[in-house]
């Protein structure tokens, strides 16, 4: 049996923990299968072939959370860098659930997140849905609640440019940085910017989807983590981006609009004239 869990663009601008988008490419892909306990081999990308594998992790929470005995064999292909901005933690995490859910017999998605989200705490320090969820739904996601499980699909097709720099921000540091409370000012503007874009993403305007990649609850706070951003954010909107904006904590940063093979290149470049390798793609969103 094989599991695919796509990249996810977290956040989206103004949605912070609540927007999520999967991306076709990269990806983790699990090769499960039936086993007395819990074992775990890793190709690609490097992160821990032991119990601290947030796909482990995630896999034995289902088991608990049913009371099962056994376990699961897992070849993880980690196609997703750590640390990334691209969901790699909630993408492995959802595979390992989804493994533990295909040995079990389980469909209820509820469960499965639920024990994803348990990977995706050990891994960040705090069980945000907001790539677990895309990465298992696909499309563009909306988390009304995550205790009881109530999240709104949107069916888009969008085509994003991303850029991945040889840097890391790790998801539990740039939480640290988030303030207790926020300006009411900056709570309202990412209301109308939020709401605003869900309907441009149902129209699939992508000029106006372009003009709302701004967000006020995190990234006027997380900026400090990423000196890069408004030299990389300009090199894009110089390229004809309609907007661009940081994917999750970052460091990845995507943008949308026409040409984005320029838009993509011009970012990369931006990260090179800093002194920062950078690999840059044009994907779209995943299923
Ligand atoms: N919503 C999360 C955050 C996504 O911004 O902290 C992390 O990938």
């Amino acid at each position: 049996m094989k599991v695919y869990a796509p990249a996810t663009i977290a956040n989206f601008g103004p949605g912070f923990d609540v927007f999520g988008m999967a991306i076709e490419k990269p990806g983790d892909e699990v090769v499960v299968k039936e086993c007395d306990n819990f074992r775990i081999e890793v190709i690609g990308h490097k992160v821990p072939a032991d119990g601290s594998n947030v796909a482990v992790v995630a896999a034995k929470a289902l088991f608990k959370l049913l009371g099962e005995e056994g376990g699961v064999y897992m070849k993880l292909k980690k196609g997703i860098r750590p640390k990334s901005g691209l969901g790699s933690s909630g993408a492995s995490s959802l595979a390992g659930a989804v493994a533990a859910a295909k040995v079990l017999g389980v469909e209820d998605d509820e469960l499965i997140i639920r024990a994803a989200l348990e990977g995706e705490r050990a891994a960040s320090g705090s069980p945000h849905g907001d790539n677990v969820i895309p990465s298992y739904y696909g499309g563009f996601t909306i988390i009304e609640s995550i205790s009881p499980l109530r999240v709104h699909r949107i069916d888009v097709e969008l085509k994003v440019a991303v850029v991945l720099p040889e840097v890391e921000v790790p998801t539990s540091e740039a939480r640290k940085v988030l303030p207790e409370k926020v300006p009411l000012k900056d709570a309202v503007k990412n209301l109308a910017m939020a709401s605003s874009l869900v309907l441009a993403l149902r129209e699939e305007d992508i000029e106006t989807i372009g003009r709302l990649l701004d967000d006020r609850l995190a990234l006027p706070y997380r900026k400090k983590l990423m000196p890069w951003f408004d030299k990389v954010r300009e090199a894009a909107l110089n390229a004809g981006a309609y907007g661009v904006t940081v994917s999750g904590s970052g460091p990845a940063m995507f943008a949308v609009g026409e040409n984005l093979r320029e838009v993509a290149k011009a970012m990369g470049e931006a990260f090179e004239e800093m002194g920062i390798r950078a690999e840059y793609w044009v994907t779209k969103t995943g299923r």
